[in-house]
């Protein structure tokens, strides 16, 4: 199997790489563990992790999917953020580590909702839809350094991440113009929600437009949705040398958690 053909085949749900047949003995156990994404476009590198509400993987089955994964051409494997339980087993397989991010929680019940006043009056905010899913990858390859931009298949996995999701964007507002010609988004953010917890998936805004009020406008949408569907906590996180986005999430009642989460990579191939 070509590396093309397995990204392929990921793009289009067939299923696990490491299909039946395709692997040694116990390989069962590693497809009902482990999940595997291409890497926003690029054929060579994998997102490998655990699968969500699957058992715990092994090292063993860990390195055995990245040895199956090298074979097929690829040459890295990354993870997602994971918390330093999950990560043990992936350390022991081989991976380093690549990113610290620290975990915050909002307590939503302690937001001041009334406070919720609009610094950008000429921004209006609107739920995205599949035509303006290219606006919102613009505008996150300008505010994302390359490796960490999300692609069309990253885009989707954060929206399907949660039972329940929200995906909005904001987009200036020019008068005289029919409704709907010009949202054209400049911000946007994904936030999810499983049962009373929220999750702020995604959030990005154009750097042109940065220090107006967008980030703060989008969260506050963000925790009126979860609110509404009676979440009363939120949780995000962001590299730790985000100091950006920190300030924004403290400003706006996020907490650190002790527990930080931790992103690991493994270099099969120079
Ligand atoms: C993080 C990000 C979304 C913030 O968006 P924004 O529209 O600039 O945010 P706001 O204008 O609402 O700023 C809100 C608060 O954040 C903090 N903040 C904003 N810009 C800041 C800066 N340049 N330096 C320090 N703090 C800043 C401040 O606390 C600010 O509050 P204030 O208005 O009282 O000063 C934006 O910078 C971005 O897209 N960054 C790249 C992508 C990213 O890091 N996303 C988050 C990943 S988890």
């Amino acid at each position: 199997m070509t590396v093309e053909n397995a990204a392929a085949l990921q793009r289009a749900n067939e299923g696990p790489i490491l299909g039946k047949g395709r692997m040694p003995q116990g390989s069962w156990r590693t497809r009902r563990r482990l999940r595997i994404v291409p890497w926003r476009g690029d054929p060579s590198c994998m997102l490998l992790g655990p699968a969500r509400g699957g058992r715990r993987p092994t090292a063993a089955d860990i390195r055995r999917a990245a040895l199956e994964l090298e074979k097929a051409g690829v040459r890295r494997l990354v993870t997602p953020a994971m918390n330093r339980f999950e990560a043990e087993a992936f350390y022991q397989a081989g991976f380093a580590h690549l990113e610290a991010l620290h975990l915050l929680l909002c307590r939503l019940n302690r937001v001041d909702l009334s406070d919720l006043s609009v610094k950008a009056d000429s921004i209006g905010l609107a739920t995205g839809r599949r035509w303006h899913l290219d606006g919102m990858l613009d505008v996150d390859a300008k505010a994302f350094h390359g490796f960490w931009r999300f692609d069309h298949l990253a885009l989707k996995e954060a929206r399907t991440a949660t039972p329940s999701q929200l995906t909005r964007f904001a987009y200036p507002v020019r008068r005289g113009l029919a409704q709907g010609v010009a949202r054209r988004p400049v911000g946007y953010a994904v936030t999810g929600r499983a049962g009373n917890r929220g999750y702020l998936q995604r959030l990005a805004v154009d750097p042109d437009h940065q220090g107006q009020g967008l980030g703060t406008l989008l969260v506050h949408d963000a925790f009126r949705w979860l609110r509404r569907r009676g979440a009363d906590t939120c949780l995000v996180n962001t590299q730790e040398s985000n100091k950006r986005a920190l300030a924004l999430y403290e400003h706006l009642g996020f907490e650190r958690q002790n527990e930080g989460l931790v992103v690991l990579r493994w270099d099969l191939a120079p």
